[in-house]
């Protein structure tokens, strides 16, 4: 294993890493399990950004844009169940939001030609996941936090 020399750090990638997506206050719902999840996206979307400004485009989009894709699923199943138990009205429709979101990510993935335009594909997965967070999930806060079966 090579020596990490000053100089060695002072060229490192890891200095000009910037990271993509800061979570701001107004992203949480105040549901722990609920707010954990959607960090986890954050964190996914921050780990793809700095692939990409170091260059990993190739070994690293399609891992993480499955991964992300899997937990969504996962999560979206999750937040399902929640809204039902605490029988938020707007149920139904929430999950056929869930529904369009994951079709705009296989469409995110089918027309984004990743390696050339990696910036693009980013700022596209930002915009489709504060979105959900800032606007579509807002809307069953008040339901669950109401309801103590979360
Ligand atoms: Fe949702
Ligand atoms: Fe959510």
């Amino acid at each position: 294993m090579s020596e990490i020399t000053e100089a060695k750090c002072m060229k490192s990638p890891i200095r000009k890493h910037k990271v993509f997506v800061r979570w701001k206050p107004e992203y949480n719902l105040g549901i722990p399990l609920i707010d954990e999840q959607h960090r986890g996206f954050v964190a996914m979307l921050n780990s793809l950004y700095y692939g990409i400004q170091n260059g990993h485009v190739k070994n690293m989009i399609d891992p993480i844009i499955n991964m992300i894709d899997e937990y969504s699923s996962i999560h979206f199943k999750m937040e399902e169940e929640l809204i039902e138990r605490c029988f938020f009205p707007g149920a139904k429709a929430h999950s056929e939001l869930h529904k369009q979101l994951r079709n705009k990510l296989v469409d995110i993935k089918r027309k984004t030609s990743f390696e050339k335009e990696p910036y693009r594909l980013m700022e596209l997965l930002k915009k489709w996941w504060t979105h959900h967070i800032c606007v579509e999930d807002l809307q069953f806060r008040n339901y669950l936090l109401e309801s103590s079966d979360w």
